[in-house]
């Protein structure tokens, strides 16, 4: 049996891998502090699924990582997911953002390398840590932004230059690094993930992070959104299940894949803008999202979209679930959970 250590495991992705491994018969530890509203009902829900030990631990405590990991010294896998994750946050506090964020990344590393210099460790990094692009040539078009250059047709690739942009990028960016760097100097077995839009079920998207299912809700609730830009601004969405078997692979990969950074997301087959969303949004549910126009926001880029040719090469691994299936899947899924995700919604706004 595999022992395995998920932190940020309440929240959206960190639930999602506990359900993944908790189904496949795995040892699961979830720890995670609670501060992101609503995320105790992931791990309600998960109590239905398997039986886990819940952790409530804050990654910032050094000494209490330290000591977890010296305990548990035959972990096999750690997943960590707990960070920091809104952009809007790290400008108004990036205090709270670099502790989580650096310190909390760097406290796993330094404990792992005294006392479990062999579990492997997944790191959810961003598409963030490349900056704003604001270089790229951009054309505009009706209803979303394209690359002019053909060469990135494919979207961009891990060799895009590093440029750390607002609190949470430069924190994501760092945590990145290091993560990285304790593969070459120290042999720790680590795999970094840039991860674009990550978007699914269990997602309680709010208006500075996870603007999928943060547009889905607010519909469904016949709420407004604010647009930040011109609404043209294009991601590639990823399914939730898609970098579940992304990760899984990886770590059954774990000689191809150890030391290395991926770009992960859904590819430009699975881009969208804001405003195309909104109007696959109508199609869906025959109603119409109500929006104003406010600025950018620091660091937002105009067009991200991965290029998954190094992922798809070493673990022959693609997205399968495309975003008409996905939207539709995380739409029935807030339909069906209106009443618990306007309680936390309502309070967060
Ligand atoms: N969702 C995306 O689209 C996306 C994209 C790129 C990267 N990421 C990264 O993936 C990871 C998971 O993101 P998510 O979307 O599941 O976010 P989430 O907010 O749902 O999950 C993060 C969890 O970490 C917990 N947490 C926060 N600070 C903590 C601390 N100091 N100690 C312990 N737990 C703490 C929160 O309570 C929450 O449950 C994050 O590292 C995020 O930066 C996410």
């Amino acid at each position: 049996m595999t022992k395995i250590l998920i932190t940020g495991g309440a929240g959206f992705i960190g639930s999602n891998i506990a359900k993944f491994y908790l189904e496949r018969g795995n040892e699961v530890i979830i720890l995670d502090n609670l501060s992101r509203k609503g995320v105790e009902y992931n791990l309600e829900w998960l109590r239905n699924i398997g039986n886990f030990d819940f952790i409530k631990a804050d990654v910032r405590d050094k000494k209490f990582m330290e000591e977890l990991l010296r305990d548990n010294n035959d972990i096999d896998i750690i997943f960590h997911e707990a960070a920091q994750v809104a952009v809007t946050t790290s400008v108004q506090d990036p205090v709270l953002d670099f502790e989580t964020n650096v310190v909390g990344t760097f406290n796993i590393l330094e404990s792992m390398r005294k006392h479990l210099k062999k579990a492997i460790l997944v790191y959810a990094s961003t598409n963030k840590v490349y900056g704003d692009l604001s270089y790229l040539n951009i054309i505009e078009k009706e209803k979303r932004y394209e690359f002019e250059d053909n060469r990135y047709k494919y979207g961009l690739g891990e060799d895009i230059n590093l440029d750390f942009h607002s609190p949470y990028g430069c924190s994501k960016g760092s945590a990145d690094q290091y993560v990285r760097d304790y593969h070459r100097i120290y042999g720790l077995k680590t795999i970094v993930f840039r991860q674009s839009c990550i978007y699914g079920t269990r997602q309680i998207g709010l208006e500075d992070q996870g603007w999928v299912a943060w547009f889905i809700i607010r519909l469904i609730l016949n709420k407004p959104v604010s647009i930040y830009g011109t609404g043209k601004q294009v991601r590639d969405i990823l399914f939730i299940d898609d970098l579940l078997e992304a990760y899984d692979l990886a770590i059954k990969n774990i000689n191809i894949t150890q030391g290395k950074i991926y770009n992960i997301g859904g590819g430009y087959e699975n881009s969208l803008s804001l405003l195309e969303l909104i109007d696959l949004l109508k199609e869906l549910s025959h109603k119409d999202l109500d929006y104003d126009f406010s600025d950018w926001r620091p660091g937002d880029q105009k067009i991200f979209i991965s290029d998954n040719t190094l992922i798809k090469g070493d673990l022959k691994w693609e997205p399968k679930i495309n975003y008409r299936s996905g939207i539709e899947k995380i739409y029935h899924w807030i339909l069906e959970n209106k009443d618990f995700i306007s309680s936390i919604v309502e309070n967060n706004v």
